[in-house]
């Protein structure tokens, strides 16, 4: 079984039909004016312009033709580090970035691959909800790892087991 988020509790508004494709050049001014809008210490187009080049995989999430997610995946051997995950404003909090964490696990389980790693800052209290309701644990913590507004934060490691067979599901804490 796979990774579904297709029966969420029923207090919630339907999330929307996603679309799923790589994303491109031509996306990066508008992947990059997301990210400035939603990041304090944001990547720049040129990162994304780099994660392109490096052959990372870079996926967004449409609706009609806006795009409203993407994320970056740096991949080797089996195993995947999300680099960036991000929802435009207008579109959190209304399960994009559930659907959108589902698509990815699909689409590594498929390669296949057996964990996924990331870096969350310990204040993004939005992120840790929603890779903690897909099963994350924490691995370890990088100390200083982000820039902040008065020094620099630490980054929790967190990872996830996704090989074949395994059923992920996110599940709502109350
Ligand atoms: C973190 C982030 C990706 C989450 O995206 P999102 O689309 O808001 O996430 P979701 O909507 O799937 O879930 C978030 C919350 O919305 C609620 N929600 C989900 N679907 C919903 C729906 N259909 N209707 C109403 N509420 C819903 C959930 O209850 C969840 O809240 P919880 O904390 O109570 O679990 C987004 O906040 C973001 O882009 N932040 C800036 C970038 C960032 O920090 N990225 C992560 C870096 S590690």
């Amino acid at each position: 079984m796979s990774a579904v988020f297709s029966a969420p509790p029923e207090q919630w508004n339907a999330p929307p039909a996603l679309a799923f494709r790589a994303f491109s050049e031509a996306d990066v001014l508008k992947v990059a004016a997301i990210e400035a809008d939603v990041y304090v210490f944001p990547w720049s187009a040129g990162n994304f312009r780099d994660s392109l080049f490096s052959g990372y995989r870079c996926i967004g999430a449409w609706v009609d033709k806006e795009l409203v997610s993407y994320a970056v995946v740096m991949t080797a051997l089996d195993e995947a580090h999300l680099l960036n995950l991000a929802v435009a404003k207008d579109w959190q909090q209304r399960g994009v970035g559930a659907l959108m964490l589902t698509h990815i696990i699909e689409e590594l389980k498929a390669i296949p691959l057996e964990m996924i790693y990331l870096e969350v800052r310990p204040s993004n209290l939005a992120g840790r909800r929603l890779y903690e309701r897909f099963g994350f644990k924490q691995l370890g913590m990088r100390p200083d790892y982000y820039p902040a507004l008065a020094g620099r934060e630490d980054a929790l490691f967190l990872g996830l087991n996704i090989v074949p067979g395994l059923n992920i599901a996110p599940t709502k804490n109350t």
